[in-house]
């Protein structure tokens, strides 16, 4: 299959809710997953939804690492199709962190995710699906089943201002990196304050 055409913000298909797949072992269905991850590798993305190449079904893609130990050993980033997928957060806690979206080409936002998440579905053979996952896995599968529901990830954010193009995050990552210099400067302020008490001390 060839590169498959991404759609963009704006477009109905990424607004309206995809339907479910009723059979994931069908040709049709191994064919757009084929296209789909011709299209990410090409893009490139860590993931992509059926959606964003025009196609209203229930069925993302993801390159990531399953676990922290495997990304630890070096492991290449294993491919996960995941069809009629269910999420479910696991405690309330969330946090920030960037996403970028091929359908919005360009911009990079600061959107606040469910930290820990459960997500089970099949995959092209059937097969059930069931992790617990969390940090930028949990992030990733939050944003591509986002787009099977209509919403792209500006809808999920609390503060626009932190909506910016991908070629001003260089003043992000300089902000920063400034403020874990600061940090660390006060840190080694603070223990020669207490080096030089402690020897105070010991000196009466
Ligand atoms: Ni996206």
């Amino acid at each position: 299959m060839a590169i498959l055409k991404i759609a963009r913000m704006g477009h109905p298909v990424l607004r309206n809710p995809a339907e479910a797949i009723a059979d994931p072992t069908a040709p049709e269905i191994r064919a757009l997953a084929e296209g789909m991850l011709e299209t990410m590798v090409d893009a490139p993305g860590v993931g992509l939804a059926a959606p964003q190449v025009h196609v209203p079904l229930r069925m993302v893609i993801f390159r990531l690492p399953l676990t922290e130990l495997e990304s630890m050993a070096g492991g290449e980033a294993s491919l996960t199709v995941l069809i009629n997928p269910v999420l479910e957060s696991i405690g309330e806690d969330m946090e920030e962190g960037w996403e970028g979206c091929l359908s919005v080409p360009g911009l990079r936002g600061h959107v606040p995710r469910y930290t820990h998440l459960r997500y089970h579905g099949v995959d092209l053979t059937g097969q059930v699906i069931d992790r617990t996952v969390d940090g930028f896995h949990a992030r990733v599968v939050q944003h591509e089943c986002d787009h099977l529901d209509g919403i792209l990830y500006p809808q999920r954010m609390t503060d626009m201002t932190g909506l910016i193009f991908d070629s001003e995050m260089r003043h992000v990552i300089a902000a920063n990196r400034a403020k874990e210099l600061e940090a660390r400067e006060l840190e080694a302020k603070e223990s020669e304050e207490r080096a030089s008490e402690e020897v105070e001390a010991t000196g009466k």
